[in-house]
């Protein structure tokens, strides 16, 4: 099992991830992709759409506005309900999520629940706590030329929020897509992209974040099929995360999420958890959102959202299952579900053992040394053939043949492919695998 002071400083190290804003001493809670980070964000991202979007005829994209309408907020509850407990040490004055420093207690603690518990500060260590308030976590700003000194209600009416989740971008154009494409349930509707929330505490790394992205779909089903429809949505996660992403099935566990935990819209939620090096976390959740944003949506806009059966001319609210994931939190289900150390040659090698589908590079290419201009030259034309052919492979000619194949090794690169003085004799490669460490000859016409 890795642990995540490992990934964290792997993922510095080698331009996977650095903190957000670093050089002005960072800002908690945010991240930034470095080259090889783009990379797998990207082929993750990639993977989701075509599994559940590209290789579908009952799914539609979609890609809204981050920025929306305020009423939005309000139809989805998020203006009234989108809170955390946050609580308050009177002591030195830090602030926490209740139910992230004492086991046990639900989102929807008391405070006098939360003071029979008896908790320390994890800060100061005395207890001395202020009542539990409910801190609403979306993020506001101010749409047009509002000055700071314009008076509150000025303030009041232009303001909006950074979206929460992506979810609403997709309900409010559901009707947009049935007057356009006239789809028959069921049928999905997939967008990817940001989210904001200001988490009281966010923390282990890029799992709680104050900007992340989502890949939702809001799957839309007659109100009688949503069980069955559940299940289809279940098992095809398992798929996605197990067959496409090469998580380990054993590390992924369903938690029945309990009514009490449940997010004011939903009915049923199944959070999928994985075995992260800090423990199990959720990586994401599937749930069972009935019409509750349909509804409220044509309550606050006054348009009908029902859908007319073109058979049997039955007109309904559709009902709604959601699966819901976040990319950094399965970017880094990927990355400690590959963090391996072994020992070659009687050293410690770390070796990211990602799918070939993931890998950033599908192949590095080096010449054995680099001061010698016919390896060189041949290895190029080498690093030309393979880079027509799979697009992401890279070039090392730096340091010794070792110390390459241990920076490959640590990037996930599957296969280094090395020209030597034989290769300009009887035009072959060596190719070294990452996993196993074996080498073996190859002409380069057969690569
Ligand atoms: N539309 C439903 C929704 O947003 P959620 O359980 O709040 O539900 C869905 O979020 C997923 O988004 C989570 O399972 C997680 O993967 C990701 N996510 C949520 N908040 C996050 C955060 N602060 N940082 C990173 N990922 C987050």
């Amino acid at each position: 099992m890795s642990n995540l002071e490992d990934i964290v400083s792997l993922c510095k190290r080698r331009g996977f991830i650095f903190p957000g804003s670093e050089i002005y001493g960072g800002m908690a809670g945010t991240w930034d992709f470095g080259p090889l980070g783009v990379i797998l964000k990207k082929k993750l991202m990639d993977s989701w759409w075509s599994f559940f979007v590209e290789s579908r005829d009952d799914m539609y994209g979609i890609d809204a506005a981050i920025l929306m309408n305020p009423r939005t907020w309000v139809a989805s509850g998020h203006t009234s309900t989108f809170a955390d407990p946050l609580v308050e040490c009177k002591e030195c004055k830090s602030r926490f999520r209740a139910d992230k420093i004492a086991d046990g207690i639900s989102e929807s603690v008391t405070s006098e629940e939360f003071l029979n518990l008896h908790v320390k500060c994890p800060v100061c260590g005395k207890e001395n706590w202020g009542p539990i308030r409910k801190f609403n976590m979306m993020f506001s700003t101010h749409i047009g030329a509002v000055l700071p000194d314009d008076d509150a209600e000025l303030m009041e009416k232009n303001v909006a929020y950074l979206r929460p989740e992506t979810a609403q971008g997709i309900f409010v154009n559901y009707k947009n897509v049935l007057d356009t494409f006239y789809p028959s349930l069921p049928f999905g509707l997939a967008q990817q992209g940001k989210a904001f929330r200001n988490e009281i505490s966010p923390r282990d790394f890029i799992l709680r974040d104050r900007e992340c992205s989502q890949m939702e779909i809001e799957y839309f089903v007659k109100p009688d099929t949503w069980e069955e429809n559940f299940e289809v949505l279940r098992n095809l996660q398992h798929d996605f995360l197990e067959n496409m992403i090469g998580l380990r099935a054993d590390f992924i566990h369903e938690y029945e999420v309990p009514a009490e935990d449940r997010a004011h819209y939903s009915k049923r939620t199944i959070d999928f958890m994985f075995d992260y090096p800090n423990g199990l976390e959720e990586l994401m959740g599937l749930a069972y959102r009935t019409d509750f944003d349909l509804s409220n949506i044509a309550r606050e806009s006054g348009k009908s959202m029902e859908y007319r059966d073109k058979v049997t001319g039955e007109t309904f609210v559709p009902h709604v299952i959601e699966p819901s994931i976040g990319v950094e939190r399965l970017f880094l289900a990927v990355l400690s579900n590959a963090y391996t150390e072994d020992e070659v040659n009687g050293e410690k090698r770390v070796v990211l053992k990602l799918p070939e589908n993931l890998a950033p590079y599908r192949f590095c290419v080096s010449p054995l040394l680099k001061n010698k201009p016919e390896l060189v030259e041949k290895a190029k034309e080498v690093y030309q053939i393979l880079r027509e052919k799979y697009k992401n492979v890279t070039w090392d000619d730096s340091g010794n043949i070792g110390k390459r194949y241990r920076k490959q090794d640590e990037i996930g690169t599957p296969k280094c492919v090395v020209i030597d003085f034989d290769t300009l004799e009887d035009n072959s490669v060596t190719i070294r695998d990452r996993d196993t460490t074996k080498q073996i000859r190859v002409p380069v016409s057969e690569l």
